[in-house]
């Protein structure tokens, strides 16, 4: 049992499941994803992550990650947590894109959403400011409990479940992209070049290379499974870099110049780095569901209060 969370909410929850297991009879390791490196030799494995703008908590996400080919080969279950109202308990709410591609990464058998908890008093931003209007305790221990009873029974004769690799991350597709926004910007350049003075050729390519960074990495981030938008930009950014070097520098103008030009070069790499990571971080939030009004006619309506 292992969990990424933040203000403590998930653990919680993580707890109780651990709690339920335990009570069924099985042995359970119970630790943050932070603090596990490997999960070899475990039989079975949950993991849980709070929902930040609809993404995984890193550390749950990168203990999946770097867990792949072990995962596949035990049955896992995932869960989120996170809405601040009583949605969880009313409805089966969507998986967010990044959990899904996980799931299907590594064949978990399931995967549930609970309500999620935001002290009065939490601090940072932006959570202090949230709090003021949404804090409460959402986490519902009798569904959580009987979802760890349910997986409880299931474990003994579950199986890994199916996993594949999701469209999205193809190392070809990434590389493809990476090119197509080389070229384009080489294009670009050079009919600027010709229809207009080198100095505004170049200001005109800085403010025009970002814009096509963001058209290629809206089509990139748009398919599920795409890969997190950091090492994204970093590959698009090397590989400009270095087709620049082999064609431009090299094969055409002969001569490395170009990479002394602030503007002409570092200037529209660097926009076009944050674009493409700015893109792929807003793509992989999602609107989530608001906090509805409490009522009393839903069966789990009022906050309930968990010992943590
Ligand atoms: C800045 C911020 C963004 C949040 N975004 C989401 C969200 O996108 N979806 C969601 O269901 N809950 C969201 N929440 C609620 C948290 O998921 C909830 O407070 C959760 O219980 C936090 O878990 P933790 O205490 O383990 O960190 C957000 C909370 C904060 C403070």
């Amino acid at each position: 049992m292992t969990w990424g969370s933040k203000l403590g909410g998930t653990e919680g929850i993580a707890r109780i499941i651990a709690e339920v297991l335990e009570h069924q009879g099985f042995e359970v390791v119970a630790q943050r994803a932070s603090e596990v490196r490997d999960v070899s030799g475990h039989d079975a494995a949950i993991i849980g992550g709070a929902l930040y703008a609809n993404r995984w908590h890193r550390d749950a996400r990168r203990l999946v990650m770097r867990n792949v080919a072990a995962l596949r080969r035990i049955p896992v279950w995932l869960f989120s947590s996170g809405p601040l109202d009583d949605s969880a308990d009313r409805r089966t709410l969507p998986t967010p894109s990044q959990v899904a591609a996980l799931i299907e990464r590594i064949g978990a058998r399931g995967h549930t959403t609970f309500g999620g908890r935001l002290p009065a008093d939490a601090r940072g931003f932006p959570a202090a400011a949230m709090a003021r209007q949404h804090s409460g305790d959402w986490r519902n221990p009798e569904r959580i409990r009987t979802w760890a009873a349910d997986v409880a029974g299931i474990i003994p004769d579950a199986r890994p479940g199916v996993a594949h690799e999701p469209p999205g991350r193809s190392l070809p597709r990434l590389l493809a992209h990476g090119v197509a926004a080389w070229a384009l910007c080489a294009a670009t350049m050079a009919g600027l070049l010709r229809l207009t003075s080198t100095g505004v050729a170049i200001a005109a390519h800085a403010v025009l290379a970002p814009l096509i960074f963001t058209v290629l990495a809206v089509r990139y981030f748009q398919v599920r499974g795409a890969r997190d938008p950091v090492p994204t930009a970093l590959i698009w950014t090397a590989i400009v870099l270095l087709l620049d070097a082999a064609v431009v520098a090299g094969a055409i103008q002969r001569d490395l110049a170009m990479f002394t030009s602030l503007t002409g070069t570092w200037l529209p790499l660097t926009l076009g780095f944050l674009a493409t990571w700015l893109t792929g971080f807003i793509l992989s939030t999602k609107p989530w569901p608001r906090p509805t009004p409490r009522s009393d006619t839903t069966t789990h309506a009022h906050p309930t209060r968990l010992a943590h």
